[in-house]
């Protein structure tokens, strides 16, 4: 199988993670800082490594900033849910994936809070102005992306940081397909909350995640109970990083995940990064005389991620997708990746794009193999 759903979850995952979730899992697998016996000793300094590796990854003031998720959805729920307070506005934009627009659009059908979505220049990435002139006086939070899962398109958010601040407003970052490959310092970023999964280019395992939360910002309790932590105590405890933690975490996949953060760090973020996106313009413009073939994708090579996604004139892109697993063996994502909108702005409904994200794992061949097979199918409709 060639695997080019990176953007999805990355697999294959390095050796590393493999060897330290089996070792977990054989060894250490006792309740991390529960018990007071070696293997959940051993467990809990997994899970703490994977806080303090997450913590230097992005530069934290502590790992207690460092909450441990689920997932980009759980980190981005938290947040949002956490944060904002009857009567509180919102900017997001139209780039957005399920997990913001749906806690926000549910939150707005409730009453409790409005809303509204900053358009995207043609290449998919919004522009700073877009979101100052949606500023009102009682915006409190701007929940945006950082990277399109749909596009590949990175983000200005160092402006959009600028912004923030120049306004009291605070900034949430949806992270998901920016970390591992973009460098992201939250002592030159002003990005107040950064939520993002631990399985995709951070090579962790499925249902791991991360929150990052800036000194000073205050989540509301998302979820009581255990947590091993002053246990006497009546009420869950108000310090972080336990506040918005509680009960057995998924210590299997902080083990995988502290590997993972470990391989992005030996390799370097700037050659993974640089081999993703140059497999992703090798990929565009592979495809780029073929006039049945729409690519859409910004093809500025500082600015565009793995993902790229394209359509075939004349087919669908489910049946296209199908026909990539079966008759090539090639894995990608036709459909919506959950971001409609996007989907919307590139007139894209309902179908949507066919989607190969490019990882680290991907050779020249693949892209390769993967453009002629577009080709070859696009010939046939
Ligand atoms: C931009 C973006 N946000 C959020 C998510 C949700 O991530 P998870 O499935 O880890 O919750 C994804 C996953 O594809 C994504 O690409």
């Amino acid at each position: 199988m060639i695997y080019i759903d990176n953007a999805a979850t990355t697999w294959p995952k390095p050796e590393s993670v493999y060897t330290a979730m089996d070792e977990f899992a054989r060894q250490f697998a006792g309740n991390p800082g529960r018990s007071g016996h070696r293997m959940a000793v051993e467990s809990e300094k997994r899970v703490q490594g994977c806080r303090e590796a997450i913590a230097r990854l992005l530069n934290a003031e502590s790992p207690d900033r460092v909450i441990l998720t689920l997932n980009a959805t759980d980190g981005l729920n938290i947040a949002l849910k956490g944060f904002l307070r009857q009567g509180d506005h919102v900017i997001t934009s139209h780039t957005e994936h399920n997990s913001i627009n749906r806690p926000l659009a549910r939150m707005a059908a409730e009453g409790f809070i409005t809303f509204d979505k900053a358009d995207s220049d043609p290449d998919g990435s919004v522009p700073t102005a877009n979101l100052e002139k949606l500023i009102r006086k009682n915006t409190k939070l701007i929940a945006i992306t950082h990277g399109s899962n749909v596009l590949g398109v990175v983000n200005p958010v160092h402006e959009y940081g600028k912004l923030a601040r120049k306004h009291g407003i605070v900034l949430l970052l949806d992270s998901s397909q920016t970390v591992g490959v973009e460098p992201i310092d939250v002592r030159t970023l002003d990005a107040d909350l950064i939520a993002f999964p631990g399985h995709k280019n951070l090579f962790g395992p499925m249902g791991t995640g991360a929150l990052y939360v800036r000194p000073g910002i205050q989540i509301r309790f998302f979820r009581e109970g255990g947590s091993g932590f002053k246990v006497e105590q009546e009420v869950h405890p108000e310090e972080m990083p336990y506040r918005l933690e509680g009960g057995t975490p998924n210590a299997h996949g902080f083990a995988g995940l502290l590997a993972g953060v470990e391989f992005v760090q030996r390799e370097g973020m700037k050659k993974i990064r640089d081999h993703e996106s140059a497999l992703a313009l090798r990929f565009a413009d592979a495809l780029r005389d073929n006039r049945k073939v729409t690519v859409y994708s910004c093809r500025t090579r500082d600015r565009q991620l793995g993902p790229v996604s394209l359509t075939i004139q004349g087919a669908q892109p489910a049946e296209v997708g199908a026909i990539m697993d079966e008759k090539y063996r090639i894995a990608c994502r036709p459909g919506l990746h959950c971001a409609p909108d996007t989907h919307r702005f590139l007139g894209t409904l309902p179908q949507g794009t066919i989607r190969f994200s490019s990882g680290y794992f991907n050779t020249v061949d693949h892209v390769d193999a993967a453009a002629r097979a577009v080709n070859e199918v696009s010939a046939k409709v």
